[in-house]
């Protein structure tokens, strides 16, 4: 490769910007090495969540409590976490069994909402040898009486608990849905975190009109939700003082500069790669080495940010500016005839 791929994420010198985000994928050892033979240049683990810790807590508490009956509503709450997800303590053995077996580095991740003692395993996590804790903040807003400002506080009261307890960077993954995006990352970044990564792809519940249940639905992504990230870590670049990852709608060599463009430090991918395999990120990687070559890029540092808002002729195509454009533009299919 002629092209300088390395790139600079949460302080960490990485070979290149194509990082696997937490996924199955990197739940165990035998796929997390084929990532990085594939040419990963490190990868966020699958994360530990608040209910896997508070589900062991729980059933600790309650085999110490009781003499535990096997139909208790507690038992019946997680059923799923106990078949898909590996609990606390095994969690952090797969860490440590990563960083022996991996050279790449590797990060941690942490999922909740809840300001609960669960967030005591950063530390836990940092102590079995990651090289940076990823904190997930999944949260949908539910309730009429906590205000934006509330939920805000919550999120910047977390970055600030981790922050606290953990010496390795800390990156923050959130959603897209704040009413202030740009402010809310700027205090994120104030709170503690060095990274944010861009942005947390949200399940949306469906309804199975045969059996009239709520489901969760899990689609893989597609490369037509890259521009949402894109947009954001545009606006972000060199307004923040931190690492900035994108992640959803990373399918193609395309999506990957695109960003990089835009300002990433980082791309990560998981629906491609569960689609694709493996070789999806070599394919990934080799593209981004040739665009960057053929279009007389010497490295990913000289390309990252190039096309961010500040750097683009017109700033405002990143906000409301193409709306109305866009909108004026759109010339109505012709089934529909002149109207006159
Ligand atoms: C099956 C599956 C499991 C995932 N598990 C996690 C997880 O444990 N923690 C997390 O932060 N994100 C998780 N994600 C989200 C991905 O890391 C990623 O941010 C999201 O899928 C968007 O990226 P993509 O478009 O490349 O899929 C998961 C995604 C999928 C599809």
């Amino acid at each position: 490769m002629s092209v300088d791929l390395r790139t600079r994420y949460l302080g960490l010198d990485l070979a290149n910007p194509i990082v696997p985000s937490a996924s199955p994928l990197t739940a165990g050892l035998d796929h997390m090495k084929k990532l990085e033979d594939a040419g990963a240049s490190a990868l966020v683990i699958a994360s530990l969540f608040e209910e896997q810790i508070e589900h062991e807590e729980l059933e600790v508490f309650r085999m110490l409590e009781t003499a535990s009956d096997s139909t208790s509503e507690a038992s019946s709450f997680f059923p799923e976490l106990k078949d898909y997800r590996i609990g606390p303590d095994a969690y952090l053995a797969h860490i440590q069994q990563a960083k022996k077996s991996l050279s790449i580095p590797v990060i941690g991740s942490i999922n909740g909402a809840s300001e609960g003692g669960w967030v005591r395993y950063a530390k836990l996590i940092e102590e079995a040898g990651a090289d940076a804790i990823e904190l997930n903040v999944y949260l949908v807003a539910a309730d009429p009486d906590i205000t934006a400002e509330q939920v805000e506080a919550r999120y910047l009261k977390l970055v600030r608990v981790v922050k606290e307890s953990v010496n390795i960077p800390l990156a923050v993954k959130i959603g897209p849905y704040f009413s202030s995006l740009a402010h809310m990352a700027r205090q994120l970044v104030e709170a503690g975190a060095d990274g944010l990564v861009l942005f947390n792809r949200f399940m949306q519940p469906d309804i199975d009109l045969e059996t009239l249940s709520v489901d969760p639905s899990l689609q893989l992504s597609s490369s037509q939700e890259l521009t949402l990230p894109l947009r954001w870590i545009a606006i972000l670049h060199g307004t923040v003082e931190a690492s900035l990852a994108g992640t959803t709608g990373v399918h193609t060599a395309e999506d990957a500069l695109k960003l990089i463009l835009a300002g990433a430090d980082v791309t990560m991918m998981a629906s491609a790669l569960l689609h694709n395999g493996p070789d999806r990120l070599t394919e990934v990687l080799k593209g981004v080495d040739l665009w960057l070559d053929e279009h007389d890029y010497e490295s990913i540092e000289q390309a990252k940010g190039s096309m961010s808002q500040r750097n683009v002729a017109d700033p405002v195509s990143f906000e409301r500016a193409n709306y109305m454009k866009a909108l004026t533009s759109y010339s109505t299919p012709r089934q529909w005839g002149s109207d006159k």
